[in-house]
């Protein structure tokens, strides 16, 4: 479907890009283009006209200023790990992979920040700086396969995220590219600065649709010495999220404090042909104490284990060697892909304040009884963050569909009541976007679309996102 406006790419479009990029970075065959039309969004594909991958911010430029005088719309597109469609090309027209620009400029360990272009591998910079002895916490799930740019799109978050704060939390400057062509750059190797509108921070979570970020400064911090993995499998996981909240009123702030539910955790060890201690359990925490002196670890993991065994905990076990701790964490980050291989799905990212989150397991699992549908919950408890997972199963497409928009109005609903959000860490992008009048009135959404004009007039970047169709 081309919107009104847009046009389709003809092949003297092609021959221009090629010029712009040369022949070996403008891809126009089908099986190259269904690469492109998908990301990891459910089974989602649409693909684009053509996918470019332009070297530098310069080529970038020319590009957009060759579709903003074409009328072709622009999606931008980082390793596609995407979970709520911010990459899917949906109107057609050019896919803008910024996969070339993939180089650390400069790891500043007198400034303790980096400098790097978007294209780089999260994980990648994180162990480039911890080399030095810093420390880049933002760490998604995908961290082994997603791009640094696009934790940027969509102030991607991870576990880690609950003691050191999300992408955005880190973003001292940006250079981008605006829709017309002209670059702009904000802030850069400084901690404090309220130069006018910080820019950058507009750009940290707009999902591609107001820019294309060229360059980024990341402040850095000092990196832990000292890390050790508790697991607390429960029979109950209201329990399990009770005791969580009460880890925070005691003052404890672990690195991380994931929820699992028994079904997620089962689904990763069938993937994996791994064990997770008592899987068999209805839900687990599995929490993460970090900082440079083992013995004030090891007492706050008293304190952490006391706490669960008071709120009805089976065990608490630790993992203190890197081993275990590394198959802890790979069984966590698989559970996405887990769960998703299980059955057709629709993935939620609800967010609520951390102590509504006994709640909100209770209002998922509450709705999928009414609803007649199956959820598999996981995610950053600790933040308030869950993943909700609804699995099609047996279900025939009649049955889905009937039911699916249903119970996610309802419980992005009550998740709204409850102070929540739509989306902690995934974004809006294009499968959330109906559902966006439930949590912003008129005036918001309003402001927001001008945000948008002001920064793209002429709409082809990234079109057909965030916004609902109708408000
Ligand atoms: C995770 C991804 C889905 O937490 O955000 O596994
Ligand atoms: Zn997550």
């Amino acid at each position: 479907m081309i919107p009104t406006g847009f046009r389709r790419v003809t092949p003297a479009d092609v021959a221009a890009f090629r010029a712009i990029c040369g022949d070996a970075n403008v891809l126009t065959d089908q099986s190259d283009l269904e690469i492109y039309g998908a990301d990891e969004t459910e089974d989602l594909c649409f693909p684009p006209e053509v996918a470019l991958r332009p070297a530098n911010a310069g080529e970038v430029q020319t590009i957009l200023r060759y579709c903003g005088e074409h009328r072709i719309p622009v999606t931008p597109r980082g390793a596609g790990t995407g979970l709520s469609g911010g990459a899917l090309p949906v109107s057609g027209g050019v896919s803008l992979s910024l996969a070339r620009l993939n180089r650390i400029l400069e790891v500043d360990t007198d400034n303790l920040v980096v400098v790097t272009q978007p294209g780089v591998i999260t994980q990648v910079l994180q162990e480039t700086v911890e080399a030095e002895g810093l420390y880049y916490p933002p760490d998604p799930a995908s961290r082994g396969s997603c791009f640094i740019g696009g934790n940027l799109a969509e102030c991607a978050g991870g576990p880690r995220a609950l003691k050191y704060g999300v992408t955005k939390d880190y973003v001292l400057g940006v250079e981008a590219v605006l829709s017309n062509g002209d670059l702009i750059r904000w802030g850069g190797k400084l901690l404090k600065n309220v130069t006018g509108y910080n820019l950058a921070q507009l750009l940290v979570g707009s999902e591609g649709t107001l820019a294309v970020i060229t360059e980024i400064t990341l402040k850095l911090i000092p990196l832990p010495k000292e890390r050790i993995c508790l697991v607390a499998p429960f029979d109950d996981g209201q329990a399990a999220a009770r005791a969580l909240t009460k880890i925070f009123t005691a003052r404890l702030t672990p690195s991380a404090a994931e929820y699992l539910e028994g079904a997620a955790v089962r689904c990763a060890e069938a993937k994996f042909g791994k064990s997770f201690p008592q899987s068999d359990a209805d839900a687990h925490l599995l929490l993460e104490l970090d900082g440079n002196d083992r013995s004030l670890l090891d007492k706050d993991a008293e304190t952490v284990a006391e706490i669960c065994f008071a709120e009805g905990a089976r065990d608490v076990l630790l993992a203190d060697d890197r081993t275990k701790m590394a198959d802890l964490w790979e069984m966590r980050r698989g559970i996405g892909e887990a769960v998703k291989s299980v059955s057709v799905y629709k993935e939620e990212d609800t967010v609520v304040p951390r102590a509504r989150l006994p709640e909100l397991v209770g209002v998922v699992r509450e709705l999928c009884r009414k609803h007649k549908l199956d959820a598999i919950t996981y995610g950053h408890a600790g933040d308030g963050n869950l993943h909700v997972n609804i699995l099609k199963r047996e279900l025939t497409d009649a049955e889905w569909n009937d039911r699916l928009p249903g119970a996610i109005a309802e419980l992005f609903q009550r998740v709204v009541a409850m102070g929540g959000a739509l989306s902690g860490e995934h974004g809006i992008g294009w499968v959330q976007k109906r559902y966006m009048p439930i949590a912003l009135g008129p005036n918001e959404l309003a402001l927001m679309r001008r945000v948008k004009h002001a920064f793209d007039p002429l709409g082809i970047l990234n079109p057909g996102k965030i916004f609902p169709d109708v408000e």
